[in-house]
């Protein structure tokens, strides 16, 4: 009676035990599947994020990253430059950013076939840059004013990262008259001229119009200059900080904004808008759009750090890239 009764439980707990353990590993297996597809999901993520970031646009097309239907903003860059700059600094802005950008034109007052820079009528220095600005807009309206949506002046030792631009400018319409760039309140509210600015196809229309009607306020500054000419046609500058209140575009050396608890450059802490602003970590957007003051080495330096460099994470005895 007793060994019948021990059987019996036996042949309970036996079966019952066995479910137990078999749904244990099953739903572990399936846990660790599903934890698998998860991480793969996010490599995949951040290995397209790397193709993107390496400009390979075509590459991007044929996996359906990019599946959103964005129009895609086109970019003219022009770069006013002069002879002896373009082995240098134009040199190394053709070989590193300025690739990206659907158009790219140096100008300088001589003509260079082979680099190739377009040579304009004007006296190269300082207090004619603005002759500069005028003839080479006025070229780029008469000769390419439907090859883009956007037109950006970058100086020869400005570095862009023409994607996050192209970003910023999918939000605007290009028919709508958009004066970007870094903004200071100080001559009534103008971009500054070496963080670059962007006029939409519109703005350059304006912009035009309003020198062949002889509408802008002479004198000043190349950058200024174009603020008040800008400003007479009641176009004006925006904020370009970012919705947590970070720079995008860097007027000054960008290294010691980042500095903690060092005091700001006396343009960003008195004409910057909105106020305030602040150095250190919080200084600057994770979206950045242009720097300033970069020097040739410096620009090739960018285009290693933002577009190759990689950081290896060990994870459960896997390496990633
Ligand atoms: C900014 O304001 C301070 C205090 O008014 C002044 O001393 C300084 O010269 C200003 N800096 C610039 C660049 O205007």
């Amino acid at each position: 009676m007793v060994r019948h009764g021990t059987r019996s439980l036996r042949s309970i707990i036996f079966p019952f035990a066995c479910i137990l353990v078999f749904g244990m590993v099953t739903m572990f297996l399936l846990e660790y599947y599903i934890y698998m597809q998860f991480w793969h999901k996010r490599l995949e993520i951040a290995n397209k994020r790397g193709q993107y970031n390496a400009g390979t646009e075509k590459h991007l097309n044929q996996n359906g990253f990019n599946r959103m239907e964005i129009k895609r903003s086109r970019i003219l860059c022009w770069i006013p430059t002069s002879p002896t700059s373009l082995t240098k600094r134009a040199k190394s802005v053709k070989d590193t950013w300025g690739k990206r950008c659907d158009m790219l034109l140096f100008f300088s007052s001589k003509a260079d076939s082979r680099f190739p820079a377009i040579g304009l009528n004007v006296r190269e220095g300082r207090n004619t840059l603005f002759d500069k600005t005028r003839a080479s807009l006025r070229y780029i309206y008469q000769h390419h004013l439907h090859d883009a949506d956007w037109f950006l002046k970058a100086d020869d030792d400005t570095y862009v990262i023409v994607e996050n631009l192209r970003n910023f400018l999918t939000k605007l319409n290009p028919s709508d008259p958009h004066y970007i760039g870094r903004m200071f309140t100080t001559h009534g509210g103008y971009n500054t001229g070496g963080a670059g600015y962007v006029f939409s196809r519109e703005t350059l229309r304006i912009f035009k119009k309003a020198l062949d009607e002889g509408g802008c306020p002479r004198g000043g500054g190349e950058d200024t200059f174009v603020g008040k000419c800008l400003k007479s046609q009641g176009v004006r500058p925006v904020s370009t900080r970012d919705s947590s209140g970070r720079e995008t575009f860097f007027q000054f050396r960008t290294a010691p904004q980042l500095i903690p608890g060092r005091p700001p450059h006396g343009f960003l802490s008195n004409y910057s808008f909105p106020l305030p602003y602040k150095n250190g970590p919080e200084c600057c957007s994770d979206y950045p759009n242009t720097f300033h003051k970069v020097t040739p080495a410096m620009m090739y330096l960018l285009e290693y750090l933002i577009y190759r460099v990689k950081v290896k994470t060990i994870y459960k005895g896997t390496i990633y890239n």
